[in-house]
């Protein structure tokens, strides 16, 4: 974790020490517009998070640099955007159906359900890959109590999938489910992509979209939610290649986590023990990032998944998902799979950029974002909103930057020093203030020139306006 000493009357408190850091940062979320808990009105919808005007444009912005850095800057990467609801059948080829569970625990006197194995995580138990039977004797061994102090009920598996029935079907036949991960829609849409494209392998398809997962117990902000967005890659190779393109797909994240940001230090690659893969898997790393006050815990996954996919979805369909080479000869194509949840990504990055420090005396908070992550890429000001010729000119300046980056903030509220301090919250990364001097009033030559202070140092320069699209870019 990054170390921070800010201080505060007289005392200098240390960062690293400060296991706040997480609430600090979901409180400027929720104050600044960047994420509200879901249905608040109705007291909320656990593991639900709605995205708030700041919120929209964070991730808008990530999902747009991912795309930028996985889609369009390579030849071998195609996109997709699959339907979320999908014939019941693929879930059962993907084993979804019969595999897709966490152990939950109940508490015998309120009801309340728990994951068993977070309750063993609790005391330093990894249980992951234990049968039900081992849960339930490492529960007694440990005398774990549900958090009330209450006796828990035996560990059974639950299905995590969302289950829904389609229009006016009563039957089996109209069981539909909400998808757990977007990757299966890639899936049954290879065969589509290899007819309409001819990609060469290897090559891959992206796509980002919603995923939804009857978490047992949501927690921890956007870490583990109900409903979640991910931005996902199979990348379709030889057998006999799998381990050299998923050491280049390997680079491609380490590549993607400094672009957003994340200091290399922050970030640990775990290597996922066999008895830990998921039903897919033959080889997992996780990405883990160091959340403040949690450690470190996944932000993306990395699958080699085999043929296992294809190879299901071409037996229960009946449909072949060859790829076949110029001489001829066909194989069912092996998958590599990075996997990014947008939210994870988000408090990751939060996290990191979320500093104080001491600035003219005073302690502020601002986000030390990347510019192309910014909510805003620059603020614009008149120096008195009072004064039309000032703001006259602002708000033409406004336009113009508006027109070039979008996302762009014109604020006129309060002194000065106070919108630096709003811009620096929520990461703008400059900001622009119109004086007398651009009006050329006191000194000809500084005629249409502006301010532009920079958020991380607070340093201004002046800057002619025909060059401000050039110096912000
Ligand atoms: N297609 C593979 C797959 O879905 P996963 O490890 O289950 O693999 C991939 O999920 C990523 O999706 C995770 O690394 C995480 O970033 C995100 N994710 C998974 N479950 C989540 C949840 N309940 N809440 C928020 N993000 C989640």
């Amino acid at each position: 974790m990054k170390r921070i000493m800010v201080r505060c009357k007289d005392k200098y408190i240390d960062m690293e020490k400060n296991t706040d850091m997480m609430e600090k940062v979901v409180s400027l979320c929720k104050r600044r517009g960047f994420v509200f808990q879901g249905s608040e009105i109705y007291g909320g919808l656990k593991g639900t998070w709605d995205f708030g005007p700041l919120g929209v444009l964070l991730n808008n912005n990530i999902k747009r640099e991912w795309w930028k850095m996985f889609v369009e800057a390579r030849e071998d990467m195609y996109g997709l955007d699959a339907a979320i609801l999908m014939n019941a059948k693929v879930w059962e080829a993907s084993g979804h159906v019969a595999g897709f569970f966490d152990p939950l625990v109940e508490d015998t006197e309120t009801g309340e359900r728990f994951r068993a194995d977070h309750l063993l995580k609790d005391i330093g138990i990894d249980a992951d890959g234990m049968s039900l039977e081992k849960i339930d004797s490492t529960i007694a061994e440990h005398g774990v109590k549900s958090p009330k102090g209450n006796a828990l009920s035996p560990a059974r598996q639950f299905n995590m999938m969302f289950e829904s029935r389609i229009g006016a079907t009563a039957g089996p036949e109209g069981t539909v489910y909400l998808r757990p991960e977007t990757a299966q829609g890639i899936f049954v849409n290879f065969k589509n992509v290899l007819d309409s494209m001819s990609p060469k392998i290897p090559f891959g398809i992206a796509q980002v979209g919603k995923a939804f997962r009857n978490e047992i117990a949501p927690r921890e902000f956007l870490f583990r939610v109900r409903e979640f967005e991910q931005m996902e890659i199979e990348y379709f190779v030889k057998e006999a290649d799998w381990e050299t393109e998923y050491e280049k797909l390997r680079l491609d994240i380490q590549r993607w986590h400094e672009h957003i940001g994340l200091s290399s230090e922050n970030i640990r690659e775990y290597e996922v023990p066999e008895k830990d893969l998921a039903h897919y898997s033959k080889r997992t790393i996780d990405f883990e990032y160091n959340y403040p006050g949690k450690g470190f815990d996944e932000l993306a996954g990395f699958a080699y998944r085999t043929d296992h996919d294809l190879k299901n979805h071409m037996k229960a369909s009946g449909v072949s998902m060859e790829y076949i080479e110029p001489d001829g000869s066909r194989f069912v194509p092996h998958v590599l799979e990075p996997s990014f949840g947008v939210g994870r990504a988000i408090t990751a990055i939060l996290c990191e950029a979320y500093t104080e420090d001491e600035m003219n005396g005073e302690i502020r908070t601002y986000l030390k974002l990347p510019a192309y992550l910014a909510p805003y890429r620059v603020a614009v000001s008149p120096l008195l909103k009072n004064k039309p010729e000032l703001v006259e000119k602002a708000r033409a300046v406004f336009a113009a930057l508006k027109k070039e980056f979008g996302n762009v903030a014109y604020d006129e509220n309060g002194n000065i020093g106070k919108r630096y301090r709003r811009q620096d919250e929520i990461g703008t990364p400059a900001c622009i203030v119109i004086d007398f001097e651009t009006l050329g009033q006191e000194n000809p030559e500084l005629k249409d020139t502006v301010t532009v202070r920079n958020r991380d140092t607070g340093e201004q320069e002046r800057v002619v306006i025909a060059d401000l699209v050039e110096y912000l870019k």
